[in-house]
């Protein structure tokens, strides 16, 4: 082949695509995808399906013209210069019925495709949920499985609300104080229809489990069209935030865990209820909550002491510091108005936006070190914007400037929060931290 310009120019563009390809197969992070046959419910199946419909309506169109283009270049195509004028094939002008048929037949293509595709994003919004009966604090209710999705620099916040409240309202701020507070990891029964309802608490951001269905815009100021998911069977579902948001977007990561109804109802009971202190510790707590100046007694009360001081004023953690903690002064100090609940922040397997381990998934140990990172410089983990903005206020976790022995005893304190998750779960939820190795792109 003669190499001229042009050809040198395709040649490099190969070649770069064909590296890109070749170097995204090299991360580390879970395989997000929405087709295949690893899909985990009907609303995802339904979407893959339609994809592979229109996938085959565009092979044939592509073989339909690229069979025209080689018929005529076969029958009519001219060679090299040395032609004759004789060597044209009858020129003519016009062809009304072709004109007609190359105008009607994308047309209708086009209509039937939209048609469906209407049809198919319909269907895949919840209409009224099935009620199912949870346990709350021992008593039975009927519960709509519905949870508020909430997006904000660079964290998901899943709330579950129990008894009677409307979740289809315009905002999230002006919803009660949820039953249940998650950060990262939404859990769900089996075989159950789940509605979500999506928003945010400051830019657009796009919520994303493709094993269970397509994505769906968190908008400020917004709740989204009720969005359905299903899991029909248990196991765990990454998912990414989808809609460019900022410094830390890629690190805006989240997964679905998807439980047997047994287990879902024993999750339930464990989230309502309060950190598990030991009798001293909690009295150690009523003292200060009633203004005493108690002084710690071991290294859990000097963590309580630690969380009440520097983290209570964003966290909260009911039984140890619900007392200091208030929506309003979040408000002010955060621009998205809302830092994790860490009052069960153990029963959950990552944190800082979900791209590290709370447990470790291979030895199921307490992820000590990337915890004491996160803990004494948390940018080191997850870019922040934590210089205080025009209104004073934070974005994203900020370096607290803790002693070795503070970053110690909280982290002994956020271990007992729990409870710890299923080995299964900790194994599946793992996500790998990048380390000297991985980061090198050594695969
Ligand atoms: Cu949130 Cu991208």
């Amino acid at each position: 082949m003669t190499s001229t310009p042009s050809t040198r120019k395709a040649l490099r563009l190969l070649a770069v695509v064909a590296a890109s390809l070749v170097l995204a197969a090299c991360t580390q992070d879970p395989e997000l995808t929405t087709l295949g046959d690893d899909l985990a419910g009907p609303e995802a199946r339904q979407i893959d399906n339609f994809l592979q419909w229109i996938l085959w309506i565009c092979y044939a169109v592509f073989a339909g013209v690229l069979g025209v283009t080689i018929y005529a270049w076969k029958n009519f195509g001219i060679d090299g210069d040395d032609y004759e004028e004789d060597d044209w094939p009858e020129q003519i002008h016009g062809n009304d019925k072709l004109e007609y048929a190359w105008t009607a037949l994308p047309a209708i293509l086009l209509f039937a495709i939209g048609l469906f595709t209407l049809t198919v994003h319909n269907s895949l919004n919840s209409e009224d949920t099935n009620p199912i009966n949870v346990v709350v604090n021992g008593e039975s209710v009927s519960w709509e499985p519905q949870v508020v999705v909430v997006g904000q620099q660079w964290w998901w916040e899943y709330q579950y609300h129990f008894g009677d409240v409307d979740v289809d309202q315009e905002r999230v701020q002006t919803l009660p104080t949820p039953d249940i507070t998650t950060a990262t990891q939404m859990v769900i029964p089996v075989g159950q229809e789940i509605e979500l309802e999506i928003t945010s608490r400051d830019v657009i951001h796009s919520h994303w489990i493709p094993s269970l269905n397509g994505k769906r815009d968190a908008v400020p100021g917004r709740q989204s069209a009720p969005w359905k998911i299903e899991a029909d069977r248990p196991g765990v579902y990454f998912g990414q935030c989808t809609e460019f948001c900022g410094l830390s977007h890629s690190r805006m990561r989240m997964q679905v865990v998807a439980l047997e109804k047994p287990e879902f109802d024993a999750w339930i009971e464990a989230q309502m209820q309060g950190v598990p202190l030991d009798a001293d510790t909690a009295a150690y707590v009523d003292a200060l909550v009633a203004g005493d100046t108690a002084a710690p007694e071991n290294s859990q009360q000097r963590a309580i002491a630690t969380f009440r001081g520097k983290c209570a004023s964003c966290h909260l953690m009911e039984g140890v510091a619900d007392d200091l903690w208030s929506e309003e002064s979040v408000a002010q100090k955060l621009v998205a108005g809302a830092a994790p609940n860490l009052t069960h922040f153990s029963s959950r397997t990552t944190f800082a936006g979900g791209i590290r381990n709370v447990w470790d998934p291979k030895t199921g140990e307490f992820n000590q070190n990337d915890l004491a990172q996160w803990l004494r410089d948390p940018a080191s983990i997850k870019a922040n914007f934590t210089e205080l903005d025009e209104r004073g206020r934070l974005r994203g976790m900020p370096n607290l400037e803790l002693t070795t022995q503070e970053v110690d005893d909280l982290i002994g304190l956020l271990e007992i929060t729990g409870p710890k998750p299923s080995p299964e779960v900790i194994e599946a939820t793992g996500v790998e931290a990048p380390t000297e190795e991985n980061a090198q792109g050594e695969s």
